[in-house]
């Protein structure tokens, strides 16, 4: 199964939609571990914020298979020039309208990499894509 979510930048009141939306059918599945879908949805939700606070938009997939789930999400740009230092702790260059709407403390990608089994990032000024790989694991028992 492969779904596909529009993500639209700056739009706070959507914020989130796509993940909760990921959320609802993951439960209703009823096939995955409780602190599994909130490891999937909790990844899925910053890397959607992201997409709203920091891009012009974009969208994410979700393919959801017994063993696994993959999320993808893609926008439009303008990217991250040094990924290394989006990824340090507390690292933001979040605006003052993201900050008054709670984000921006920089926790963000640290968040994904841990949240998540494996993740790739890959950015130019055209667009980021963010890939990440969800496996059932012992954390999740
Ligand atoms: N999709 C994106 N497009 C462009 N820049 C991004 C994107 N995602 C992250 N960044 C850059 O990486 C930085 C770190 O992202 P991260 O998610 O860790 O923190 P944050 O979004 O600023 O704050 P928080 O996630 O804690 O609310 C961002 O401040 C931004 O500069
Ligand atoms: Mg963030």
């Amino acid at each position: 199964m492969v779904k596909e979510h529009q993500i639209i930048a700056g739009n706070f009141d959507l914020a989130g939609r796509a993940s909760s939306d990921l959320k609802r059918l993951l439960k209703s599945m009823a096939t995955y571990p409780r602190l599994y879908v909130n490891r999937v949805c909790s990844a899925s939700y910053e890397a959607e914020i992201n997409i709203v606070i920091h891009s012009v938009g974009g969208y994410m997939t979700y393919e959801v298979n017994e063993a696994n789930i993959e999320l993808n999400f893609f926008d439009d740009g303008p990217g991250i020039p040094d990924i290394e230092l989006a990824m340090k702790k507390g690292y933001s260059t979040a605006s003052q309208i993201a900050h008054l709407n709670g984000f921006g403390a920089g926790m963000g990608l640290n968040n994904i990499k841990e949240l998540s089994d494996r993740l790739t990032i890959h950015s130019t000024p055209r667009g980021t894509h963010l890939k990440m790989i969800f496996t059932i694991g012992e954390r999740d028992a």
